[in-house]
């Protein structure tokens, strides 16, 4: 069955070593080997104007499934149980033409504007005094990236004066004369979006951009000098990727709290080149963290600077397709990202899987219902159980090679430990296509207790997809027992596993 779905070539990449008998795979854990704290907005989300996401996804008035605001309940419920704590809007691509005076006040006397990052027509129903409700609705945080695109300083500094300002201005009375007396705090801005693509409207170079950007900053943090600014980082990874996020580390030092990375990934059809992908995260994770430590060291500077990776998801471009129909082995693709930020949880405290709803998205709405996609259980794990502590861990795992990485591990892992509930997390991803891996995990301080949860996301057939006809790939859930020094664990081929223990 799987050789069918793989072909027959992959089984020559795989170079790592098995062991006939005994454990293919180690694991060496110690909950007080701490890389950080596992910051939960890394479990967050994205909603941008483009496809159904927005209309139709969100906001489908007159729907019987949707409420008095025409938001859908039911993909409410769906967001809700995801766990998001933040959520992005209003692009992505959109946000570098979009103007927001044209969202607020009576809707009848909104604009329909011709919208050039999607080749349609934005009809301003939904602005930011509907996002704002709808994250209520949620419960998640707001996090607005404004226009640097087509926008000006002022348009981006009367936007934070509309959101954060008490009565008795200009913008803020604007909001309260829409019916919002008080301020809504909005903390998280974002400082454009993808400027360095020249699809963008409003392309520049770093320079450009960075001068841009440090103006605009200003102002908004002199609405309010609580906000929190996210720069507008790589977003394709060409020779000169490291250079664009030094010039704007170098610029906007002094102003930002985050610098944003973007990373899409698809399938051509191999499926370990497909699995290799996330070594790519780990990679631009890394390099930034060592930029933005380099400009704090040269410039003394004592704030922490974070990464924001505020948009990644799997996109097979090949296909151009805004809805994708989400497989099984997207889910452990998404699961490998997951595990990225968790070991790099010191230095990535935001992450987006971009998007939510339809477009490139664990939740597929329709005017009869909604069903989820495989990648939502992948995510939804992480949010409802991986937090705490990410642990520096120890893994020994057979390897492979594959779209140029050498040395891939089959067993991608993570780990944390959650102090207050003291319950240690392993995530792991075993990539190998048809073998399972035999894992002794060590377990160096504490005890653990005699039984552990396992929620495991498999499914024989890599392709298969959720669907209104069914959802065959949602995670199982088991137990499995513990001695106080570890586990022996046999990872299922292609599958993600979550193991929860319980620490004495
Ligand atoms: O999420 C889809 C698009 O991908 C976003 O608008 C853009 O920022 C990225 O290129």
């Amino acid at each position: 069955m799987i050789m069918r779905v793989l072909g027959v070539s992959l089984m020559l990449l795989a170079v790592g070593a098995f062991s006939a008998a005994g454990q293919d795979a180690t694991i060496k854990i110690d909950i007080e080997r701490t890389i950080g704290a596992i910051d939960p907005m890394i479990y967050g989300g994205f909603i941008e104007h483009m496809g159904r996401c927005i209309y139709g996804g969100i906001y489908d008035p007159g729907n019987p499934l949707s409420d008095e605001d025409g938001f859908r309940k039911d993909t409410l419920q769906a967001v809700r149980d995801l766990q998001m704590p933040i959520i992005r809007w209003p692009g992505g691509n959109f946000s570098s033409g979009y103007h927001w005076m044209d969202g607020i006040g009576p809707r009848e006397k909104r604009p329909a504007r011709v919208e050039l990052a999607w080749g349609s027509v934005e009809s301003n129903q939904i602005g930011t005094d509907e996002y704002l409700a709808w994250c209520r609705k949620v419960g998640t945080e707001p996090y607005i990236c404004v226009n640097l695109g087509t926008g000006s300083w002022e348009e981006a500094r009367a936007w934070v004066e509309y959101c954060n300002r008490p009565k008795g201005t200009y913008y803020a009375d604007l909001r309260v004369q829409n019916g919002h007396e008080e301020p809504y705090g909005v903390k998280y801005w974002g400082l454009g979006n993808e400027i360095d693509g020249p699809w963008q409207m409003g392309y520049k170079n770093a320079e450009d951009y960075s001068k841009f950007a440090l103006e605009a900053a200003k102002l908004m943090k002199w609405m309010d000098n609580k906000i929190q600014l996210i720069a507008s980082g790589s977003s394709h990874f060409g020779a000169d990727w490291m250079e664009w996020n030094r010039t704007v580390l170098e610029t906007l030092r002094d102003q930002i709290d985050f610098i944003s990375l973007h990373t899409y990934v698809g399938s051509r059809g191999n499926y370990l080149e497909f699995m290799a992908q996330p070594v790519n995260v780990d990679r631009r994770i890394e390099r930034t963290a060592a930029l933005i430590e380099e400009t704090r060291l040269r410039h003394n500077i004592q704030k922490p600077i974070y990464i924001a990776f505020d948009e990644y998801n799997v996109w097979h471009r090949a296909n151009a397709q805004f809805e994708v129909p989400y497989v099984f082995e997207d889910a452990l693709v998404v699961a490998g990202f997951l595990n990225s930020f968790v070991r790099h949880a010191d230095s990535v405290k935001m992450a987006n899987m971009a998007q939510v709803v339809n477009v490139l998205a664990p939740i597929h709405v329709e005017e009869r219902g909604l069903y989820l996609h495989t990648i939502y259980f992948a995510l939804q794990l992480f949010a409802r159980h991986c937090h705490g502590n990410a642990l520096d861990i120890f893994v020994k795992s057979p390897t492979f090679d594959a779209a140029g990485f050498k040395g891939v591990p089959y067993l991608d892992v993570s780990a944390a430990y959650d102090p207050a509930k003291k319950q240690l997390v392993i995530a792991a991803v075993n990539r190998h296509p048809e073998q399972a891996l035999s894992t002794r995990i060590v377990n160096q301080t504490g005890a653990l207790k005699d039984q552990a949860k396992v929620y495991e996301l498999f499914h024989e057939d890599l392709k298969a997809a959720n669907s209104f006809d069914g959802a065959p790939v949602q995670p199982v859930e088991k137990t499995t027992s513990c001695q106080a020094d570890g586990l022996t664990y046999t990872f299922p081929p292609h599958s993600f596993s979550l193991i929860v223990a319980e620490v004495e």
